[in-house]
């Protein structure tokens, strides 16, 4: 009886104290643009912003943080899927520190991309300067939890990467200067080249799980539809093409990469099948609208043309794959970070 109580005990003692020391995953740390920016955009000079209403409508109290949707974002589902906490936050949201910081943190900002000329578009934080950041989280991790504990942490930590549309819809086939320099296949070349050099260099600062996400088929984003008004604004094949042939080459890459580099452990979800069979079966997910976004008249609103004062906006984003004319609801977040929890990142549970 008393062994039975003991045994019990220590079972109880491991169910309270293991989620903290040795869960899988104790932290996910993400890299990238809107897709997973929960904020920072709001402590940096540029018009790429999300942090007033309506967005956030459907948050947790109904606020809006800098998150690109009515609610949450993929990665906020992810990390709550891996038993952490419910949203991630923002690296340079003055609100969390290192504290907050150790179960995960995001260095995400909108409207940037893998290439430097694409975050000069409209002045947000650049790829390379994720990584100082990044760098500089490190150390303060080390301050913090002491060099093994925040090593050990690291490298059990997941580290998402989505990135890379706004290379292509904001820079390259925006702007005549990529699109001058390079043929678009070479473009998605040179774009994967600077995605294996950031792999590899967090491999160097200790990352052993890593997640980079494929491209979605950005041509059927309302905003591009609304462009495609000539052809009854059907997704732009073109662009949905270059998203395909991107994420065949990225997945070579990071098979080369598992290769190269010793103990690490590379996978790359990728969100173009799902996202575009939900546009195209609306009603199998509950959806009545592919389309356009809920946002405004759904054909081009985002950031500050998304206004509360906007008549237009619908009333249930649920009946909406897309927020607003670039960004998919809270709903479409979920679907998505439940299939490649799922999925590809079942071999991180
Ligand atoms: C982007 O800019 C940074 C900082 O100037 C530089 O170190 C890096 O090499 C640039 N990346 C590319 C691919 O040119």
């Amino acid at each position: 009886m008393a062994i039975k109580a003991v045994t019990f005990l220590i079972f109880v003692y491991l169910l309270v104290e293991m989620p903290g020391i040795s869960a899988m995953v104790p932290a996910v740390i993400v890299f990238g643009d809107s897709t997973v920016d929960p904020g920072n955009n709001n402590q940096i000079s540029t018009v790429l912003k999300s942090n007033f209403a309506p967005y956030g409508r459907d948050y947790f109290g109904g606020q809006p943080t800098g998150r690109f949707s009515n609610g949450r974002i993929a990665t906020d589902f992810i990390s709550e899927a891996f038993g952490i906490k419910p949203a991630i936050p923002a690296y340079l949201d003055p609100k969390y520190d290192i504290k907050d910081f150790v179960t995960g943190v995001s260095f995400a900002s909108a409207g940037t991309g893998y290439d430097n000329a694409t975050s000069d578009v409209l002045s947000v934080i650049p790829f390379w300067k994720e990584m100082e950041y990044y760098k500089e989280y490190q150390s303060k991790l080390r301050g913090y939890l002491g060099n093994d504990k925040a090593n050990q942490l690291l490298s059990e930590s997941l580290h998402l990467l989505s990135i890379g549309t706004n290379d292509f819809l904001e820079n390259y086939y925006t702007f005549p200067t990529r699109s001058s320099q390079y043929p678009v296949d070479k473009y998605e070349d040179f774009l994967i080249g600077i995605a294996g050099n950031f792999i590899r260099e967090l491999y160097k600062l200790g990352a052993r799980k890593v997640a980079i996400s494929g491209l979605p088929p950005m041509g059927c984003l309302p905003l591009e539809r609304t462009t495609n008004i000539m052809h009854g604004s059907a997704c732009i094949e073109e662009y949905n093409n270059v998203a395909k042939d991107f994420n065949v080459k990225l997945q070579s890459t990071v098979d080369e990469l598992n290769r190269e580099l010793g103990g690490i452990r590379i996978v790359m979800p990728n969100p173009y099948d799902k996202l575009l069979e939900m546009i195209q079966n609306p009603s199998l997910f509950g959806f009545q609208n592919a389309e356009t976004a809920c946002c405004g008249t759904g054909f081009f609103e985002m950031s500050y043309l998304c206004d509360r004062m906007n008549p237009f906006t619908c009333s249930d984003a649920n009946k909406y794959i897309f927020w607003d004319s670039f960004h998919p609801t809270e709903k479409t977040n979920f679907i998505m970070a439940d299939h490649v929890v799922k999925t590809t990142l079942a071999v991180f549970r």
